[in-house]
């Protein structure tokens, strides 16, 4: 269906602070997984603003090298939040510093990951427990940051609890520029549907921007959930692993158009290489064909063969051994004559 009232391209731009955001589309931060290979061709996609995955502060304090590899950031994925995490708001400040300096636009902290190792930290999602130390963290990280800060934060620790607008209202006031919420509670974790009604609550108690986060799996979903909600920005996190195009799609959709198809086999296994190459320059060639078995199993979904494709990726060594593997495939789907597979974009 086409959408009737859509808007012009003009008509989503926002900001946070003062980083001019060109419309709705937002990568959301998964760790392991938004690497800058994956920002960048999100960004190449039509995302309009990327999270990178979070970043302990505590990693920071103590010049972790793995921590700083986190933190690297390119000229061509930006505008990128770098997400940060900790308990404490003298080592959250404290990270600030290293974290602009590392190119971030904005820095984000994160307030719903439910981790044990976060959790451990008395940051993540443990601070949607402790109002008083979420406020302390928020206002002593925008106090030294000379770039906008924001948090994402879950929708209350249990159902029915709405503190966490009350939270959002504080941290509003200790000078964050934007709030994101996963519409599931802490106790929920990732079981049961996110609920965008507590995106439209927060829209309506806040006068800065919102973002919404949870269960985007669709390129349809972005336009609906900003009509239903006024929402500024929407992220695809999950939706976005091993199918950078969604955000093509959803442009596509926020344009007023259907969303293109996905894209043929061999584009994605174009697209997947194209990952695989950056990371392979972001770190060394051995660990990106290592990380990108959890991306290429979603690159592979759905396909003609998918299975076994996917158990030759999981021996893989090199590049070259991907490569291969992907020229043998889309040469076995020429051979076979296999129809495309059907359609993810719904
Ligand atoms: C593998 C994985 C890693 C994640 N890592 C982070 C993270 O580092 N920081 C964060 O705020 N949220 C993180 N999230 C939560 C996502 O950003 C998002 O809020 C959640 O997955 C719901 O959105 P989705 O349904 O579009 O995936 C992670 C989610 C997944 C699945």
């Amino acid at each position: 269906m086409i959408r009737e009232n859509a808007l012009t391209t003009d008509e989503y731009r926002w900001s946070i602070g003062d980083v001019e955001i060109a419309g709705p589309l937002v990568l959301g931060p998964m760790a392991g997984f938004t690497s800058p290979a994956l920002r960048i061709l999100c960004r190449r996609a039509g995302a309009h603003l990327v999270y990178s995955e979070m970043v302990a502060a505590q990693g920071i304090k103590h010049r972790n090298r793995k921590t700083f590899a986190l933190l690297r950031t390119f000229d061509q994925e930006q505008p990128v939040a770098v997400q940060i995490f900790g308990g404490d708001p003298e080592i959250m400040a404290d990270a600030v510093p290293f974290v602009e300096k590392a190119g971030a636009a904005i820095i984000d902290i994160n307030m719903g990951c439910p981790v044990p190792k976060v959790l451990r930290s008395e940051g993540g999602a443990a601070l949607m427990y402790d109002a008083e130390r979420a406020v302390a963290i928020a206002a002593a990280v925008a106090e030294r940051a000379t770039v906008p800060v924001t948090c994402k934060i879950r929708a209350g620790v249990i159902l029915g609890d709405s503190s966490y607008l009350d939270l959002a209202l504080r941290l509003q006031d200790a000078g964050v520029a934007a709030v994101a919420i996963h519409g599931r509670t802490v106790k929920q974790g990732y079981c049961g549907d996110a609920d965008h009604a507590h995106t439209k609550a927060l829209v309506q108690a806040l006068d800065i921007p919102v973002i919404a986060s949870g269960d985007v799996f669709s390129p349809k979903l972005p336009a609906s959930i900003i009509d239903d909600t006024g929402c500024a920005g929407v992220m695809i996190a999950r939706g976005a692993v091993g199918r950078p195009w969604i955000f093509s799609q959803a442009k596509d959709v926020l344009a007023g158009r259907e969303p293109s198809a996905d894209p043929a086999p061999g584009t994605r296994m174009g697209i997947a290489l194209c990952q695989a190459q950056m990371m392979a320059l972001e770190i060394d060639e051995a660990r990106a064909v290592h990380k990108m078995r959890a991306h290429l199993a979603w690159y592979t979904k759905g396909l003609p063969g998918g299975k076994r494709l996917r158990g030759a990726f999981n021996t893989i060594q090199s590049l070259g051994d991907m490569r291969g593997l992907m020229h043998d495939y889309v040469d076995y789907l020429a051979a076979k004559d296999v129809e495309p597979p059907p359609e993810r974009a719904k």
